[in-house]
């Protein structure tokens, strides 16, 4: 199915592309290579309205469907992966279910200013010991009064070192196991709060990843969001969306490492012409391109599927399963075709390859994708 693009769409898609090549791009190696939070990109996006794309404009965002949102995220990605992700952890594991389930309160309060890109939003679902393993969250909430004391610990939170606000989930009656877990809006640096350790990666350095820790951290009733006992659902929902930023954010790494090697293959001579009069070269050229091509259409079939308010639980893993196996093959490709160079640092495929290794990783497995992608199909 083709997705012609609307006015907006172009619009949305030219402007990320602008500040990527013009703001981003040009630092995003050094960024990766020093391990620098990327600050002022994420203003500038902020001042595109790219840190809330499909928030309405009477909470601070832009008001945009979602597939205006993966449109800006791949053009973000072409820059630089770490910037990306950051973009897409606020818009799509934050200020989504900000939209989707919280108070007008709710967002007042916390969903305008990290859709205005004032504030940023990290995601604590992972633990020690709930990975792939969502459902076996460990951390508590205990109510006492008029709030919760939350008690746990969270792994691998992107965002987690330079975040404000954090959607939390806990549970409130561990014997429940998933039933019990609820969704809790934290301010990320009030006391009971603590950063452990932060992360040191093999790819998208840029971006902050951390542990954090809460201990019996005072949390409002009035920032449970949604309602207790609907934590799991609002993280698998959550998660839905967040997997096509994924695909989008693979498919960008792929398109850099295709348009390096592409340009790279039409420059290099051996044996007295440029290798991409090789036929050797051509077809993994080819490839790249038809994997990268087929990429993009699932993701945009699934954003296309989540504006219609059809379901797209199947179509976003297809998209995030397909898009970062394409992003490992495609720059692991790129390597190849840059030879020893492409084992330089002082080239840049290097840098996608390590970069596109995550997208099979966070935001669910590959293997993961395939028992959601089963689930359905045998449904
Ligand atoms: N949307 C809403 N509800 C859903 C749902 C969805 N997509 N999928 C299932 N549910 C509902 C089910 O209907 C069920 O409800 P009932 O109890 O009322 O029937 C409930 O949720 C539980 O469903 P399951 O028993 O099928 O779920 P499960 O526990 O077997 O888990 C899983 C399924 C696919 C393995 C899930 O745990 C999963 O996706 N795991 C991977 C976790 C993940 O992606 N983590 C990423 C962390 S965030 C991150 O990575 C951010 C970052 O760094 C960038």
């Amino acid at each position: 199915m083709p997705f012609p693009l609307l006015e907006e769409h172009r619009m949305t898609q030219q402007t990320a592309r602008d500040v990527a090549q013009k703001e981003i791009a040009p630092h995003a190696s050094e960024w990766s290579h020093s391990g620098t939070f990327p600050k002022s990109a994420i203003q500038k996006l902020a001042k595109l309205g790219l840190m809330g794309v499909c928030v309405p404009e009477e909470y601070g965002g832009s008001g945009l469907d979602h597939f205006s949102y993966i449109l800006a995220l791949e053009e973000i990605a072409v820059a630089c992966a770490s910037t990306a992700v950051i973009m897409s952890v606020n818009n799509s594991l934050v200020c989504e279910p900000l939209k989707l389930f919280g108070s007008e309160t709710q967002k007042k309060t916390f969903l305008t200013p990290l859709a205005q890109g004032k504030k940023l939003g990290c995601f604590c679902l992972s633990e020690p010991n709930a990975g792939s393993d969502a459902g076996n969250q460990q951390t508590v909430a205990v109510k006492k009064g008029d709030r919760y004391l939350l008690s746990g610990t969270k792994n691998f939170i992107t965002n987690g070192p330079q975040a404000d606000f954090a959607i939390v989930f806990a549970v409130t009656d561990k014997t429940q196991k998933k039933k019990s877990v609820s969704a809790f809006i934290v301010d990320k640096h009030q006391k009971g709060v603590e950063v452990g350790k932060v992360e040191k990666k093999m790819g998208i350095q840029a971006s902050g990843c951390c542990q954090l820790i809460f201990n019996e951290t005072e949390v409002p009733i009035q920032n449970l969001l949604g309602s207790e006992g609907e934590g799991y659902k609002i993280a698998l929902r959550t998660l839905d969306g967040g997997r096509i930023g994924i695909g989008a954010q693979a498919v960008g790494i792929a398109r850099a490492a295709f348009e390096a090697a592409s340009s790279y293959a039409k420059e290099r001579h051996q044996f007295g012409k440029p290798i991409a009069e090789f036929q050797a070269i051509q077809w993994i050229l080819a490839d790249m391109a038809t994997q990268i091509e087929a990429a993009r259409l699932l993701v945009h079939q699934a954003a296309y599927l989540n504006d219609q308010g059809r379901p797209f639980t199947k179509e976003a893993a297809m998209a995030k399963l397909f898009a970062s196996e394409t992003a490992m093959k495609v720059t692991t490709d790129a390597v190849q075709v840059y030879g020893g160079y492409g084992y330089s640092k002082e080239y840049p495929v290097e840098r996608f390859f390590r970069d596109a290794k995550i997208t099979e990783i966070y935001e669910g497995t590959s293997e993961i994708q395939r028992l959601v992608i089963a689930a359905q199909v045998l449904k």
